[in-house]
């Protein structure tokens, strides 16, 4: 399966998913940029904001209250934002498409 990171300027990343791997660990992995997980996946440091995208929201679930702590502090927050390194991917995420906000904080 594959996952498709989508930079604010289209350029699209697939790659491949691992169950059990973080997002943010798979798009570090794989030299995806604006992904940077300053913090190692602990949700404190902000920089693996990624915005599900709405046909997967239903997938993926939405925001703990950890992660929105983090997210709404981003002049990006959007209604679908996650951490990247919160989101574990699983077989069910076969396709998934995330969008990455402009800058990362
Ligand atoms: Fe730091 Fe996700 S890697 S919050």
């Amino acid at each position: 399966g594959t996952i498709t990171f989508v930079e604010h300027d289209g350029t699209a990343h697939e790659v491949e998913l691992v169950e059990g791997v973080s997002l943010m660990e798979l798009a570090t992995n794989n030299g995806v940029p604006g992904i940077d997980g300053d913090c190692g996946g602990e949700a404190s440091c902000g920089t693996c904001h990624v915005i599900v995208d709405d046909a997967w929201i239903g997938t993926t679930g939405t925001r703990s209250d950890e992660e929105s702590a983090m997210v709404e502090m981003s002049a990006e927050c959007a209604a679908n934002s996650r951490l990247g390194c919160q989101l574990r991917a699983s077989s069910d995420f076969d396709g998934l498409v995330v969008h990455l906000p402009e800058f990362q904080m």
